[in-house]
């Protein structure tokens, strides 16, 4: 597996990271539906993932840094512009628009989570986040005469809100995991390469032409 022609690019870290946030994200999916458990501890197990990969980000290895690959966007432009000509460059790490996919497909899942244990405190008073409700309930009966009926009818519209965003959210990240896939395509066409292997293995080949 290992010869001269290739070079390390994924880290162990985020080869792990990568495949053990695909099979998380589908289980969180897969079972939001169901009453059981699986869904908040695969849902936590996404949240505990993008934290990890947070710091990673700022201490990991080169590829895995953002500093290293996310770029301004005018040089977004200017790949896209060479994408459209058949002249984008290949890079070892993440490319321009890749490297903005990754940060968009990260914040997109904090918003699934965070709004997941909001409706996991609402609705059930359990998670992290339990206590905070308490908070939206009072100012929702702030002008209330009959202060119950209030709190339930603020803690009702508190919860349709989250579950909007959770949702929603989640929905927005479907269309983000096609793009991602389809980029990961048509990339690997583009420059005639294995990503799907290197996000596996690591290692990408290093004489091919063009490499930044
Ligand atoms: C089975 C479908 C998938 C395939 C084949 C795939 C493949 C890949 C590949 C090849 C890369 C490296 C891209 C590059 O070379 O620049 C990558 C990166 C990434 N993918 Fe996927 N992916 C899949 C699904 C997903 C899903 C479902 C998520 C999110 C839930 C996801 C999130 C990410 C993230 C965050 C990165 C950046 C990795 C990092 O730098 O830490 N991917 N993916
Ligand atoms: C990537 C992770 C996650 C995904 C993809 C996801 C997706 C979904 C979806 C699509 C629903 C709607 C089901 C429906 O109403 O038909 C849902 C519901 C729910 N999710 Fe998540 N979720 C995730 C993480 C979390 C987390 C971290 C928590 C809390 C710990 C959570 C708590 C809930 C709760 C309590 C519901 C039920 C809402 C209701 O009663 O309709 N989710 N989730």
């Amino acid at each position: 597996m290992q010869n001269d022609n290739s070079v390390a690019v994924w880290d162990i870290f985020v080869r792990i990271f990568h495949w053990s946030l695909v099979a998380a994200f589908a289980v969180a999916y897969a079972t939001s539906e169901e009453e059981n458990s699986w869904h908040i501890y695969a849902g936590y197990t996404v949240l505990g993932l993008i934290s990890l990969r947070l710091v990673w980000g700022f201490v990991g290895g080169r590829y895995a840094r953002f500093g290293e690959f996310v770029r301004s966007p005018a040089a977004v432009f200017r790949y896209v512009s060479q994408l459209r000509q058949g002249t984008a460059p290949r890079y070892l790490g993440h490319n321009p628009l890749g490297g903005w996919m990754v940060l968009a497909l990260l914040a997109t899942l904090f918003v699934v989570t965070i709004s997941g244990l909001k409706v996991y405190a609402i609705e059930e008073g359990r998670g992290p986040l339990a206590q905070g409700t308490e908070m939206i309930t009072v100012i929702g009966a702030a002008h209330a005469e009959d202060r119950e009926g209030n709190r339930a009818e603020a803690d009702g519209d508190a919860e349709e809100f989250w579950e909007e965003i959770h949702e929603g959210a989640t929905n927005f990240m479907l269309l983000l995991i096609a793009a991602h896939v389809l980029g990961v395509v048509v990339s690997s066409k583009l420059h005639h390469e294995k990503l799907v292997k290197a996000m596996i293995t690591g290692r990408k080949a290093k004489d091919l032409n063009c490499d930044k």
